[in-house]
């Protein structure tokens, strides 16, 4: 059973509570944050703007859907920002309303959070062990005419494996022929260089969806921003007309505004992974006992074969906050996922493991 109650990495709060600690005593390698921290140019436009408080933000966004428009060269009348990815699940859910969907297992939580609030049936198709928890065409035979929905992640969290793009490409015709809308979350598909994902192929596809997150990739999810994408522009502008007004913070907008454009940022940051990631990975499966997931982004799966060794618990008392992966349905105790950070702290979390899973400190 996982420690903490939280269904999200990024608890710290409760995570130092357990050990009597402040929070920011601990390494949390447990939200996937980029760790280059929130573009430089972000920070000062904040600073400069902080009167923005005073005054209420653009109830419709213009400036902020015509920079997201302009960055993926499509019509704005196709975007709607929410605060968050997170509210654009549940706005999408909300007003898709969906009777029967399928998400795959295992999976991101919010998506089965959203459909629980209607009256939907929850169908779930499970990634297995044996296929190394890459998704198979075994779903294509899932995909039936009683589904009106699919959520699908890609890369997926908590593994980070992108489906292969042939098989995606033939699982959008299989939805488009049975009527069922596909919902495909983007959260984290920025961390893969040239990775352009499904935005450039909705024009002929209305019946696809896609969610896009800033909060990971710009390290602000303390500012929240990410954004649902479709071609049919009625079905958007009905959406906008529901959504509560001003749901994004007049800053979050302000952020969506310019980063898009920080391409120095984006470098930096596919530099940083291509780098760091490639190591990390290396000096992970150098350790004895570990088997770890070759994710695509800016975490990893990693699954502890050594029976009785709780690794978040061991960490922790290192001060080091793991995500244990035993809340994840298909999951279980032996699996844990963990971000990819610089390489000191990296580092940090490395010699920590060495010491729980071979009781000795690494060799440098
Ligand atoms: C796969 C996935 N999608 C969406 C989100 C939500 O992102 P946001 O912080 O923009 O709401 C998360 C957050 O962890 C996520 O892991």
């Amino acid at each position: 059973m996982s420690l903490l109650k939280s269904a999200h990495g990024g608890n710290t709060r409760e995570a130092a509570a357990l050990l009597g600690i402040p929070p920011e005593q601990l390494l949390d390698f447990s939200a996937n944050i980029n760790p280059l921290g929130m573009p430089a140019s972000l920070k000062r436009a904040l600073i400069d703007n902080l009167d923005c408080a005073e005054r209420y933000p653009d109830v419709e966004y213009a400036h902020l859907h015509a920079a997201l428009a302009e960055h993926h060269h499509i019509p704005s009348s196709w975007i709607l920002a929410g605060n968050g990815e997170t509210e654009s699940i549940f706005t999408l859910v909300n007003s898709l309303k969906p009777r029967n969907a399928m998400i795959v297992i295992p999976g991101f939580a919010e998506y089965r959070r959203a459909l629980q609030w209607g009256e939907c049936a929850i169908h779930e198709f499970a990634l297995r062990e044996e296929d190394g928890w890459q998704l198979t065409n075994a779903i294509l035979d899932a995909l039936t005419p009683q589904l009106d929905c699919l959520f699908l992640c890609t890369p997926n969290n908590p593994t980070g494996l992108l489906p292969d793009n042939h098989l995606l490409q033939e699982i959008a015709k299989r939805c488009e022929t049975l009527g069922i809308a596909l919902i495909l979350d983007e959260a984290f598909i920025d961390f893969i260089a040239g990775e352009q994902g499904f935005i450039p192929l909705l024009q002929a596809n209305p019946h696809i969806w896609v969610l896009r997150s800033l909060t990971k990739f710009y390290a602000i999810p303390g500012l929240r921003l990410g954004y649902l994408i479709n071609s049919n522009e009625q079905a958007v502008a009905h959406m906008r007309s529901r959504q509560m007004p001003w749901s994004i913070n007049a800053f979050a907008a302000l952020a969506g505004e310019m980063i898009l454009r920080d391409s120095a940022y984006q470098q930096a940051t596919w530099k940083w992974l291509e780098q760091e990631g490639k190591r990390f990975d290396q000096q992970l499966k150098n350790q004895p006992g570990l088997t770890v997931y070759p994710g695509l982004a800016n975490y990893r799966l990693l699954r502890c074969d050594r029976a009785g060794i709780d690794l978040q618990r061991s960490l922790l008392e290192q001060h080091i906050l793991i995500r244990s992966c035993a809340n994840y349905p298909g999951l279980d105790a032996r699996y844990y996922r963990v971000a990819v950070r610089g390489e000191e702290e990296n580092n940090r979390l490395l010699a920590a493991l060495s010491l729980t899973l071979n009781g000795t400190a690494l060799a440098d």
